[in-house]
């Protein structure tokens, strides 16, 4: 099918998180984070959402994020697999434990240094432009157990220290620099998000943005801080982006959507703009919400604005009247309401390649600056055949029609947009249930939710496919 050209240096590539890829979980003086006490099974999602306290590993339970796909020892095969594919973008994340295994330790650990600096080295090698997340869902359990996770001030101070350290260290070889991985998934995954775990007697909702204004105030810093130390990088923010579309044309559903909508972007409404919204600040104030500012932090988000606007996209939702007969379901991290007109994925994930368009246009307009797709994808069970690649023509079709959307918002809608960068090239560990089966690869790894596995990677017909693109920069689809 035929594209359209985007702009030159447009940055096309492939995303991961340390947590869901690197395996490796206790080696050369890893700490334990949040992300390696999440279990497989039936006990994830209470530990996800805080309800039930897990902070250590058991032998009752598998943990996939201890062995995932072993990328800490197979880095290399898989970015020259990344290459053959044309990438000019690997988007990862540095696991803050490699680097602090505490988080407050006196001196960092020179081997996760180094091992983040054989990846850089090896990007560069193959002319793969880094763009490094600061923190994918991680923080050290040692930071946890003893401050309650980001509820307490004193996780800016660990983070900040962890954020001059790398930045100092890859200030020649990281350009490209995010925040928090979608940081308004705080208020639907607390623990994985934040590591915050609630007793009964708990006012989530309170603790929940204490813990947001945290990482609110601690990303400000960062981004101060990358540009002081390394002047010509480009720092962002990260939302979990997807509009929500009113369940009808009733003011009210499109009163309930447009709140949805602000939930999700107060986050960047601060980052990006430096300051709490009134919308925001009126509802604190009516719930009796009462955030504790510090007499400094006006000045901090204000001199801490992002450069560009980083987003993940995969589905989009429908908001309703509390009163509305619209039936509801949903995964028990998000609350969902079912579209008509969209197919679901097998997860449950309403697939909508114009609601990327819409939500890009939406965006741009708040914001007025740049944007950068970091993660799209359809995450599904592939079936191996018995010769040749993985036919997995329902993931080219899903990646082709998002991307053909993301064209016409750059092309036709006038949207600066620096890159896309699908999520998990390689199988990984899916983030929300910790399988194996919804994979979203363009590269197959033989692993099952077993443990399983010869850890082998091998191209499906995706792979070939995306290749096609990035060489015509998206004219082929
Ligand atoms: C995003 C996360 O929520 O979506 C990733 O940033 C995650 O970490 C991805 O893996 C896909 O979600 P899942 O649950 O299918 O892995």
């Amino acid at each position: 099918m035929k594209g359209f050209k985007m702009p030159d240096g447009f940055l096309w590539g492939g995303a991961t998180a340390a947590n869901q890829c690197e395996g490796g979980w206790n080696m050369d003086g890893r700490g334990l984070a949040n992300v390696d006490v999440v279990p497989f099974g039936k006990d994830r999602l209470p530990v996800v959402l805080g309800k039930l306290k897990m902070f250590d590993c058991d032998d009752a339970h598998t943990y996939p994020s201890h062995t995932a796909v072993d990328m800490y020892h197979n880095y290399k095969e898989d970015i020259a697999l990344f290459a053959e594919m044309g990438f000019t973008c690997y988007r990862l994340s540095i696991a803050w434990t490699r680097i602090f295994p505490n988080g407050d330790d006196a001196v960092p650990n020179e081997a996760g240094l180094a091992f983040y600096d054989n990846i850089f080295d090896e990007c560069r090698k193959h002319a793969i432009e880094p763009l490094v997340t600061l923190c994918h869902f991680d923080a050290p359990m040692h930071l946890i157990r003893k401050f309650g996770g980001w509820r307490d001030r004193k996780m800016t101070d660990c983070f900040e220290r962890y954020c001059r350290t790398v930045f100092e260290r890859y200030k020649n070889k990281v350009k490209y620099w995010l925040t928090f991985n979608e940081i308004n998934m705080i208020l639907h995954a607390p623990f994985m998000g934040a590591g915050l775990y609630f007793t009964p007697d708990d006012n989530e909702e309170l603790i929940k943005y204490t813990a947001a204004h945290h990482e609110l105030v601690a990303s400000a810093k960062a981004v101060k801080l990358a540009h002081e130390m390394i002047p010509d990088s480009r720092i962002g923010c990260m939302l979990a982006a997807g509009q929500n579309y009113p369940y009808t044309c009733k003011p009210q559903d499109v009163w309930a959507a447009l709140e949805a909508d602000r939930k999700n972007w107060f986050f960047i409404d601060v980052q990006s703009r430096g300051a709490y919204p009134a919308y925001a600040l009126n509802l604190f104030k009516r719930k009796d919400i009462r955030i504790p500012f510090e007499p400094e932090d006006e000045k901090i988000l204000r001199e801490g604005t992002v450069d560009f606007i980083s987003f993940s996209y995969y589905f989009t939702n429908v908001a309703a009247d509390a009163e509305s007969p619209a039936e509801r379901g949903g995964n028990g991290i998000f609350e969902t309401i079912k579209n008509p007109y969209l197919k679901t994925s097998d997860w449950g994930w309403q697939i909508d390649p114009q609601g990327l368009r819409i939500t890009m246009n939406n965006l741009y307009d708040r914001y007025q600056k740049p944007l950068f797709i970091v993660e799209n994808g359809l995450g599904t069970a592939d079936t191996v055949p018995s010769d040749g690649p993985i036919r997995d023509d329902y993931r080219i079709e899903y990646m082709r029609s998002h991307i053909l959307e993301m064209e016409k918002a750059v092309l036709e809608d006038g949207i600066p947009l620096l890159g896309y960068t699908m999520w998990g090239p390689l199988d990984i560990v899916s983030a929300s249930t910790g399988e194996m089966k919804k994979r979203y690869g363009l590269i197959y790894v033989d692993k099952d939710d077993n443990g399983k596995g010869s850890l082998a990677r091998s191209p499906k017909k995706s792979f070939y496919w995306y290749k096609a693109v990035i060489q015509s920069n998206g004219e082929i689809l």
